[in-house]
């Protein structure tokens, strides 16, 4: 059997399917189908107060599960979609209340990829997919790294490559009386204010802080190893030695006077590229059984800010 056609078989059976889209891999399952949905969620270990996000093949199939599509909500698909922009809108009751966590409002999404586009389209339905990784973790952006993390809880990953975009997509609240990015991800604030005029960015915690709501934890995407961030300005200050233990460090460009503790990385200074990789470097750190990683946060700059958004979330300050 293909491997398309299994997947089909198994969704519409209530299993698990993990597959690649442009922004990280989703663990997938039937939107419409309660008790395939809590497979998610146990899976990944989620708090079922966290809703999902519903991945739709186009815009027509998106409108079915949509009780208001507002103009705004057609100008950011025809113009985003398939992309990595979420959007939040009232939903209908097809789609599972376990998927949208009791919530009257659900989060669409078209991805970029040909082989989940291949997918939503065979299964012609909405698809409930958070990231396929446990609760709290690293996004994965590539089959193994699904494989390594979820292996035995999911029935198929389908394997379509490294995940170009290699960060979440952006989620975008249209129920708000002013769209609201309650994510920042893959389509940036700039880009939307373009389309659609003033954005309001909601202001999340950090790990600083504490949570706003259920779905908003501060610790998110972080590595199992103690992981710290500091500024380019603060490069004089990161411990070199913790009692001779190994350390991992994640800079911008080579370090110059300072000791060597670890495996250091240079990350791409293209915000693009950095975010290709920036998921697959912390998975490769975490798994060198290092005492700490430390990580140069990006500057405070606009093409920067999903990138330092994780950042910030997955490490705390020096
Ligand atoms: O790029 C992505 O968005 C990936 C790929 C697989 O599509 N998916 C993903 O899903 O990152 P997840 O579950 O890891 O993150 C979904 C985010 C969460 O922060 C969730 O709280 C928010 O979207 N979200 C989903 N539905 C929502 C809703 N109805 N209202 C508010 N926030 C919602
Ligand atoms: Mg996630």
């Amino acid at each position: 059997m293909k491997a398309l056609d299994l997947a089909i078989s198994i969704l519409r059976s209530g299993g698990l399917v993990a597959f690649p889209t442009e922004t990280v891999y989703g663990l997938g399952a039937d939107a419409t189908n309660p008790s395939a949905v809590a497979r998610i969620f146990a899976a990944k270990g989620r708090p079922d107060s966290n809703p999902l996000i519903a991945h739709v093949a186009n815009t027509d199939i998106a409108r079915k599960y949509a009780a208001e599509w507002p103009t705004v909500a057609d100008t950011l698909a025809t113009h985003f979609w398939p992309g990595p922009l979420t959007l939040v809108v009232r939903k209908t009751p097809h789609i599972a209340d376990t998927v949208t966590a009791g919530k009257p409002t659900v989060g669409l999404r078209v991805p970029d990829h040909p082989l989940a586009l291949q997918l939503l389209r065979a299964f012609a339905g909405p698809l409930a997919a958070p990231s396929a990784n446990r609760s709290n973790r690293v996004s994965p952006t590539t089959a193994q790294h699904v494989r390594d993390e979820l292996g035995d809880a999911i029935d198929l990953i389908l394997d379509g490559g490294p995940s170009r975009v290699g960060i979440e997509s952006t989620v975008l609240d249209l129920t708000s009386p002013t769209p609201t990015i309650l994510r920042l991800g893959g389509v940036s604030q700039q880009q939307l204010e373009q389309l659609i005029g003033p954005v309001h960015l909601s202001t999340r915690p950090t790990n600083d802080g504490a949570p706003a709501s259920p779905g908003q934890l501060p610790v998110h995407y972080s590595p199992i190893t103690p992981a710290y961030r500091f500024e380019t300005s603060q490069r004089g200050k990161v411990p070199v030695d913790l009692g001779g233990a190994k350390c991992g460090i994640m800079v911008l460009s080579p370090l110059v006077g300072m000791k060597k503790f670890g495996p250091i990385i240079a990350m791409s200074q293209d915000p693009i590229e950095y975010a290709q990789n920036l998921y697959d470097v912390m998975r490769e750190l975490d798994a060198m059984d290092l005492a700490a990683i430390f990580i140069e946060v990006p500057p405070d700059e606009p093409h920067w800010a999903a990138i330092r958004d994780r950042i910030l979330r997955a490490t705390t300050p020096i």
